[in-house]
């Protein structure tokens, strides 16, 4: 017997899904255990020249209906309709693997404890991290572990911006430019380069590993649109590369502190070197001390890899349901204000400011460089109005 499939969405990953299936059908087969298909392709755009074109419905019903279709893989992005279409299958005992990291941030909860009733699975592997096996390693691997922090390059799009802007002195727009050609990007680049879209993968990361949801909303999220080229030059002299850090510690009163900025990272630490579409994660736990993950984080073939993983395994694991969930939170209590992060700081200010700072590049343009002792979010703040700052950001510790 075959087990059937479809794939919702035929976008950059939808269709990497498709095309890694059919170029590795059968160790994919062999993996799972019996003979696999795709049995519908789910898009609203016509796909005559595709070589499935049989396969292509735009009628959403039809896979619901047909009991033959054991596993759906997500790949629309967004959390409308995907919410509805995946919350259908799963209340149908169809498990659903998804690389849709909003869905994930803002539904989790709900659709992991609707997959729970329906003795189904609801995978996301491929929503943090692209091809990088991130959350099977967080909830099983190292369940052992008291995880206090994960900080991680959890954006392909923005490092890849930010290693343009190092490595070739590229003008911002310019890289944006080809990060877009090369299908890392978002449709609306807004969620990568404002930090939406790694923040989106900070709530799961954190929700998974503390058992309880973290809304986008109560995360403080600052993307890279101020850095410039100036900052790039003077973190290098410092002996730092700037990076967006998406980051989630456990703090002493028990509360966690989630939050995305760009920040710069010494050239003593692993992840300065983290460049280009490579994302990586560290984990901080008190067994492992800190284990890091790597991989590429964006693209068509490596974030279908990690959906395609998921699909095997929902159809090796039919009537099994990972244990992997968390606490839906009716407040945010949990969450600790970013006002009580505290780093040390670096300082774009005008030269002739007394920042009392520790090392200082002067630069040519009236402008002075600075990283400062360590102060709370709420006292750079002040600082940085004090002095007129053009740039702050806090320094990774
Ligand atoms: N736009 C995302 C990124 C895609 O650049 O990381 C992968 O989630």
């Amino acid at each position: 017997m075959s087990a059937k499939f479809a794939v919702l969405g035929h976008g950059v990953v939808g269709s990497g899904v498709v095309e890694l299936f059919y170029k590795n059908k059968k160790s994919i087969e062999k993996h799972a255990g019996t003979e696999m298909d795709i049995k519908y392709i789910l898009d609203l755009r016509d796909f005559p020249d595709s070589p499935y074109a049989d396969k292509f419905t735009k009628n959403f019903d039809v896979i619901l209906n047909d009991d033959e279709v054991v596993s759906v893989a997500e790949c629309m992005g967004g959390v409308e309709p995907a919410f509805t279409f995946v919350k259908a299958c799963l209340e149908k005992g169809k498990s659903v693997s998804t690389s849709n990291k909003e869905l994930v941030a803002e539904k989790g909860d709900i659709l992991l404890q609707t997959a729970k009733a329906h003795n189904c699975n609801f995978f996301f592997e491929a929503s943090v991290g692209g091809a990088i096996p991130i959350i099977r390693p967080l909830h099983r691997c190292l369940a052992a572990n008291d995880i206090t922090k994960v900080a991680g390059i959890l954006n392909g799009t923005t490092n890849f911006i930010l290693t343009k802007m190092y490595n070739d002195n590229m003008p911002f727009a310019e890289a944006l430019k080809l990060a877009q050609e090369l299908g890392y990007a978002e449709k609306d680049p807004t969620a990568d380069i404002e930090g939406h879209d790694a923040c989106r993968k900070i709530c799961i990361i954190s929700s998974l590993v503390f058992g309880k949801h973290v809304y986008p909303k109560s995360v403080y999220t600052k993307g890279i649109t101020e850095i410039q080229l100036s900052d790039v030059e003077a973190s290098d002299v410092l002996g730092y590369a700037i990076k967006l850090i998406a980051c989630v510690s456990k703090q002493d009163n028990g509360k966690i502190l989630p939050s995305v900025m760009p920040m710069l990272v010494s050239y003593d630490s692993i992840m300065s070197g983290v460049n280009d579409v490579f994302n990586a994660v560290l984990v901080y736990g008190d067994g492992i001390d800190q284990t890091m993950f790597y991989g590429r984080g964006a693209g068509k073939l490596p974030t279908a890899s990690a959906v395609m993983g998921d699909v095997i395994e929902a159809v090796k694991h039919n009537v099994t349901v990972f244990s992997q969930s968390w606490e839906s939170s009716a407040d945010n209590s949990f969450v600790e204000t970013i006002d009580n992060f505290t780093s040390r700081w670096y300082f774009r200010v005008p030269s002739g400011s007394d920042m009392g700072g520790v090392e200082v590049y002067n630069s040519e343009n009236g402008l002075s460089y600075v990283t400062t002792e360590k102060l709370t979010f709420t006292e750079a703040k002040a600082k940085a109005a004090e002095l007129n700052a053009l740039a702050y950001l806090p320094v990774l510790e």
